[in-house]
């Protein structure tokens, strides 16, 4: 995929896109063209009843230009007082999709007095977004063939590709965090994503730590260690260092950390998942996808902000070694932790990596990411991140970012109730509820239980939200990088 802006060319083209507003409207580029066409594209437009302009409606048509036929695919805007920056990204998504479609690799689409720079580069980006491809494993004539698509923007090409920028930084971090969501468990475990941390990181100004699992054993990380230990490859920490905003020291501390739930593959463990259920557990990494996703968006843009990232990275494994139903875990915190189920491992993974971002960074607000229990799915459905917060304004940037990226958020409770669910009886805590029920509550509640007094935090369950089958208007089906613009805005905004 690759998008230029040019002023006009009056360059022979195969595909020509022009937008329409909704009611059948022609956007300001679009009479141009229709003018010099004796009113052509009016009488198309008028011509077909299910083609109104509405935003996400295409109709392809053709033209006659210098005695050559040009394909000629008119979007719909929508209403013109109704455009939002995510409305926008979308009809760029539905470019993208329906060129890819019809095959077409080099497409134009004229749009300088229709829309805004800002505008432009809103719609600019959703193609971005909705064309990625997940294409390395399939052979050459399988592969997706490279789309080019300019778009004129008369005389604001130069504000246009000033305001795509940052919105391309950021796109790309949400492809990065796709590529992590999408390799498969075989290519992607504990040592490789840490490595490939530590290749994506280098040129973007982010330093990278390694916490790996001797130094994760001298600390006394028993949690990870327990979750890991049925692994040929060893559980660890990856640490990423931003410095925007002058050097944080550990005393005055860093202003916010991400943590990331990284399973690169969850089997449950003794407490064997279904062969159904396992189907797509390759994608429990993606809350730790989506914190290395937004610290590369954020390093790449320089963004005036000093974050930190870390992600637990571990593989729930069956064998000989690996952790049982049963036994006792001592966490990082100190607190010692009953196994009562293999499969509650990101809670167990995430409790030492809390822990020790907390006394290593003294974070003044901390926001975590994990596809946590099944239980959120049950609750939300696919689309809407579980959110729990100590803080009603962190909270509040959330639901204010996610209305401007897309990607929905909704409240869900924390409660001492549910404190009383996660109480030991042989060890301090217990790793599942006492019961079956609010199972996303109860995995907060536990997650509760390894935050500092007084500290902001805000706890993502993204268990059903950041891969589907299916496509949607900003992305292809599999790992589509949830969280990752929603995280980067609320730190931006
Ligand atoms: N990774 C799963 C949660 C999950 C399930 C994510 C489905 C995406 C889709 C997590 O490790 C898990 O297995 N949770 C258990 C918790 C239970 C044992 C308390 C669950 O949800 O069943
Ligand atoms: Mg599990
Ligand atoms: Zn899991």
């Amino acid at each position: 995929m690759q998008i230029e802006f040019i002023g006009s060319s009056e360059k022979f083209i195969n595909t020509l896109i022009l937008p329409v507003w909704q009611d059948g409207q022609l956007s300001e580029d679009a009479k141009d063209i229709c003018k010099a066409h004796k009113g052509l594209i009016t009488q198309m437009v008028e011509g077909d009843e299910a083609f109104t302009g509405k935003a996400g409606e295409v109709l392809w048509a053709s033209l006659s230009v210098d005695g050559k036929a040009v394909k000629l695919l008119l979007v719909g805007l929508g209403k013109k007082d109704e455009l939002t920056r995510f409305s926008l990204e979308k009809t760029g998504g539905t470019i993208a999709a329906t060129l890819q479609t019809r095959k077409i690799s080099e497409a134009r689409l004229v749009i300088g007095q229709t829309l805004k720079a800002d505008d432009i580069a809103a719609l600019a980006n959703g193609y971005l977004l909705r064309s990625y491809n997940f294409d390395k494993y399939k052979k050459s004539e399988d592969k997706k063939a490279m789309q080019v698509l300019t778009i004129a923007c008369g005389n604001k090409a130069q504000a246009t590709k000033k305001a795509f920028a940052p919105l391309k930084a950021l796109t790309e971090g949400v492809h990065h965090a796709r590529d992590l969501a999408n390799e498969p468990p075989n290519a992607l475990n504990p040592e490789t994503f840490a490595k490939r941390i530590t290749e994506m990181m280098k040129p973007l100004g982010v330093k990278v730590k390694i916490v790996d699992h001797k130094a994760l054993a001298k600390i006394g990380a028993g949690a990870i260690l327990g979750v890991g230990q049925g692994s040929e490859t060893p559980p660890c920490f990856a640490i990423m260092e931003y410095v925007g905003a002058g050097k944080p020291t550990k005393k005055k501390g860093w202003d916010t950390a991400l943590v990331g739930k990284g399973i690169t593959f969850d089997t449950g463990g003794y407490s064997l998942k279904p062969p159904g259920s396992q189907i797509d557990m390759k994608f429990d990494m993606c809350g730790a996808a989506a914190v290395v996703g937004a610290m590369a968006a954020i390093g790449a843009r320089k963004d005036k902000i000093n974050v930190v990232g870390i992600v637990a990275l571990a593989e729930n494994m069956v064998s000989s070694k690996a952790y049982r139903v049963n036994d006792i875990i001592t966490s990082l915190s100190g607190k010692t932790i009953e196994v009562l189920n293999t499969d509650a491992e990101g809670r167990l993974v995430l409790a030492d990596a809390l822990t020790y971002i907390q006394q290593e960074y003294n974070p003044g607000k901390m926001i975590d990411l994990a596809t946590l229990t099944g239980a959120a799915m049950v609750a939300l459905g696919s689309e809407y991140g579980a959110v729990y917060s100590t803080d009603d304004a962190l909270y509040e940037t959330a639901a204010t970012a996610a209305k401007l990226t897309g990607e929905k958020v909704w409240r869900m409770p924390l409660d001492d109730i549910f404190d009383t669910e996660m109480k030991g009886e042989v060890a301090d805590l217990r790793n599942i509820g006492k019961n079956r029920w609010g199972g996303s509550c109860t995995a907060a509640a536990f997650l509760k239980q390894f935050i500092d007094e007084d500290r902001t935090w805000m706890h993502m369950d993204i268990a059903g939200t950041p891969y589907s089958s299916k496509a949607s208007a900003l992305s292809p089906a599999g790992g589509n990088g949830y969280g990752v613009r929603l995280v980067v805005e609320m730190l931006t905004a």
